[in-house]
């Protein structure tokens, strides 16, 4: 559908009918052909935004490993990425084999006080508002105290935009889907608004910060005291 090698119509509807989990299983292979994968320019002015380096890094929600690249630039020490698809770990694991992959969901991640620096790239829409803070309580437990969790964050189009009624769109569509079919696919575009998230992410215990990347696009910055 996105390009020759991405996944057909056909497909995108198989993987959205499925769970979460079993929907990326199933487009791990040709995830990295799909507008779903973070960016390169995404990754660059992130990367270029964090005052390295850093020892040890954690991408959450690693897919097939965009934020790794950016933990390979800013880490001296030991990079590791969970998700918990293992379709998309074991494409993250032939990108990135000196990464340690670990499969977890990200709403109990398994870690405590083991890294400097966490990720997170385009998978807050996979969590409801009411999961956010199981996801930061164990960003917050893996870091070590003074640690860092960067996550770029979109901001919304205004109303005149053909964006913010496609994210609408997509959004009413999936709602739709959720109430008639299971196992839900919990994926939304508005439910993570970066005040929301900082509020979410201040009742955790960080203190947090913000960076405008780009027009519509900033980089919350939240640390461990
Ligand atoms: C849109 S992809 C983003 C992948 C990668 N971070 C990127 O930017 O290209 C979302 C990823 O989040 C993962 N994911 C969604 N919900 C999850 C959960 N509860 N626990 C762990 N991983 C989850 C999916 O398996 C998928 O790999």
């Amino acid at each position: 559908m996105f390009s020759p090698q991405g996944p057909s119509l056909r497909e995108l509807c198989v993987q959205a009918l499925s769970s979460v989990e079993r929907g990326y299983d199933l487009l791990a292979p040709k995830f990295d052909h799909t507008p779903f994968r973070t960016p390169v320019n995404v990754l660059d002015a992130t990367a270029g935004a964090l005052d390295g380096p850093f020892e040890s890094g954690l991408d959450v929600c690693c897919g097939t490993g965009a934020g790794l690249m950016v933990l390979q630039r800013l880490c001296r020490g030991p990079i590791t990425g969970v998700d918990f698809s293992a379709g998309m770990l074991a494409e993250a694991s032939r990108a990135f084999p000196d990464a340690t992959l670990v499969r977890a969901d990200a709403r109990a991640l398994p870690f405590s006080s083991s890294f400097d620096l966490a990720v997170s790239f385009g998978a807050l829409g996979h969590f409801l508002p009411s999961e956010r803070p199981a996801v930061f309580d164990g960003v917050y437990r893996a870091l070590r105290p003074g640690g860092v969790f960067a996550m770029p964050l979109g901001e919304p189009a205004g109303l005149t935009s053909v964006s913010y009624w496609t994210l609408l769109g997509f959004d009413v569509v999936m709602r739709v889907r959720n109430a008639v079919w299971r196992p839900p696919f919990v994926m939304y575009y508005r439910t993570s608004p970066v005040r929301a998230v900082r509020d979410d992410l201040t009742a955790a215990g960080f203190a947090v910060d913000a960076v405008r990347l780009a027009d519509r696009l900033t980089l919350v910055l939240a640390r461990k005291p």
